[in-house]
């Protein structure tokens, strides 16, 4: 009983503790991660393919890799996710120079293989829907999620772009403070707002796939083994009652 009760807490204690480092990043969109609509996983990976392979690298995975798992076969991969002389079997590597990159950008690039699992796919998801314009910045624009991001609004042209919105905020000092309430869009994009939203559900979806290609087999697999464990259960029963039914 005791130890039921010490798993008990050690459960609830790891709640806790996943809901204190989501809140304090403060609030999040909510992304809805479906990975088994193969349409949006393809729309992400050419997006990735088009707007972010220039400058990140997912190095861990190949390009056939992405074909394989997605339903592509390799002449339209070819055609329309693959450029230049990337071969099928070649990882997705970048051509920019690490030191490159540091003096354009004053900061390495990271590689996005794992992104998701390390930011999670509600921090991404927030991250392309609030860029917004800020003179004050290299690129011209600032980011609600990662405050002075070195990056550049890749996907403006689909988004447009937005101007946010503030109110003067009084401090218990007396200090005024300028606070951002929500954003606007002031510039419209080549996309509506719900177009953009559904862009970028898209490669946030491609993204988790990326941090864990084997989850599509392993949701598959897993209604199996679940399928099984159900029918074992019968099984289990039938044969406790047999055994049992002397006993009593
Ligand atoms: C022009 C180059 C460039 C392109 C294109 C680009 N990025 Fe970036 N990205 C950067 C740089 C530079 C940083 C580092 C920013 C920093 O540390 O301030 C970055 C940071 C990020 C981060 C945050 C990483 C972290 O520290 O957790 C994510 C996520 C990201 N990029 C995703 C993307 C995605 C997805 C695309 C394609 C839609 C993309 N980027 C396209 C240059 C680029």
């Amino acid at each position: 009983m005791n130890r039921l009760l010490q798993l008990l807490c050690i459960c609830l204690l790891g709640l806790a503790t996943t809901t204190v480092t989501f809140g304090s990043e403060g609030a999040l969109m909510q992304a809805k991660v479906d990975l088994s609509n193969r349409e949006s996983l393809k729309n992400g990976a050419r997006i990735f393919i088009n707007y972010c392979l220039s400058c990140h690298s997912a190095a861990y995975m190949r390009f056939n890799r992405v074909g394989q798992d997605l339903g592509i076969d390799e002449d339209t991969l070819k055609r329309d996710f693959m450029f230049g002389t990337d071969k099928p079997g070649d990882t997705m590597t970048v051509a920019m120079r690490k030191e490159d990159a540091r003096d354009y950008f004053g900061t390495p690039i990271p590689d996005l293989s794992v992104i998701a699992r390390a930011r999670g796919a509600d921090w991404l998801y927030t991250f392309f829907m609030t860029f917004y314009r800020d003179p004050a910045r290299p690129f011209g624009v600032n980011n609600i999620q990662f405050k002075d991001v070195a990056m550049p609004h890749v996907l403006w042209e689909l988004q447009g772009l937005q101007r946010a919105v503030t109110e003067q905020e009084t401090l218990p000092d007396g200090a005024t403070v300028e606070r951002i309430t929500h954003l606007e869009l002031e510039t419209p994009g080549k996309q509506s707002p719900s177009e953009y939203a559904a862009t970028v559900q898209d490669l946030v979806n491609f993204l988790v796939y990326l941090g864990e290609p084997v989850q599509l087999q392993r949701h598959a697999i897993g209604a199996w083994v679940i399928g099984y464990l159900l029918a074992f259960l019968v099984v289990a029963w039938l044969l406790k009652r047999e055994y049992w039914k002397d006993v009593h």
